[in-house]
């Protein structure tokens, strides 16, 4: 994929701030911290595109990125923040739900997961949620840099077992560090979007 173009259009706090847009959608979801806006930046080959940060919790809210004029990329706020009040934990859900339902443009919202944990409740609940809006459920393996390549077979296959993952080529092994996947990602995700590959 060429970059000819990646700009936030905007930072969305509720509905009547979704960008409308035609083109194909992409969002990213997971636990805080695990790594959604790197992936964003390493896929773009951006590095200060979607803010990051060290300290979980950093996107609060939904993200719309413009790529190409082609598609949007979303990063959604993470889950699973034990500092977060229920109050805001409730707003997610609601922010979360009335997102996906009423996006018809939503192509695919990808799960990511720490490589090396175990996937918890949480993130059982959002493959189930995403898999009950009849999404495919692609799940990415993130920041398999700190893995060495048998270790990373031996953590996906846990991955796979917890989250109930029949088929193999539904998870990825991605590094935002390394950039390790990249390119697999794109294969995906141009699939996804219909788009034919650069
Ligand atoms: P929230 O916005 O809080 O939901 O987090 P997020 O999922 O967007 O995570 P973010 O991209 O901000 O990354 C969290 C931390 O993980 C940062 O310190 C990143 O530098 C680090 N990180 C992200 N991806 C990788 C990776 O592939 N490898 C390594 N080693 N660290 C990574
Ligand atoms: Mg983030």
């Amino acid at each position: 994929m060429i970059i000819r173009k990646a700009e936030l259009l905007i930072t969305a706090a509720k509905k009547e701030q979704y960008p409308i847009t035609v083109v194909p959608e992409i969002a990213f979801s997971g636990k805080s911290n695990v790594g959604k806006s790197s992936m964003i930046n390493a896929m773009l080959n951006r590095k200060k595109l979607a803010r990051t940060s060290g300290s979980p919790g950093k996107t609060q809210t939904i993200n719309f990125y413009n790529i190409n004029d082609q598609f949007n990329f979303v990063d959604l706020p993470g889950y699973g923040y034990a500092k977060v009040s229920k109050q805001k934990k409730d707003k997610w859900g609601e922010m979360l739900e009335i997102y996906l339902k009423g996006r018809n443009q939503l192509k695919e919202i990808v799960l990511l997961i720490d490589i090396r944990h175990e996937p918890g409740i949480n993130d059982q609940q959002m493959y189930e949620w995403i898999k009950s809006y009849n999404f495919t459920g692609y799940v990415i393996a993130t920041k398999a840099d700190k893995l060495s390549r048998s270790q990373q077979i031996k953590c996906i296959s846990v991955i796979k077992k917890c989250l109930d993952i029949k088929d193999s080529s539904l998870i990825l092994p991605f590094s935002a560090t390394s950039k390790a996947g990249v390119e697999d990602v794109w294969g995906l995700f141009e699939n996804i979007l219909g788009l034919e590959a650069e």
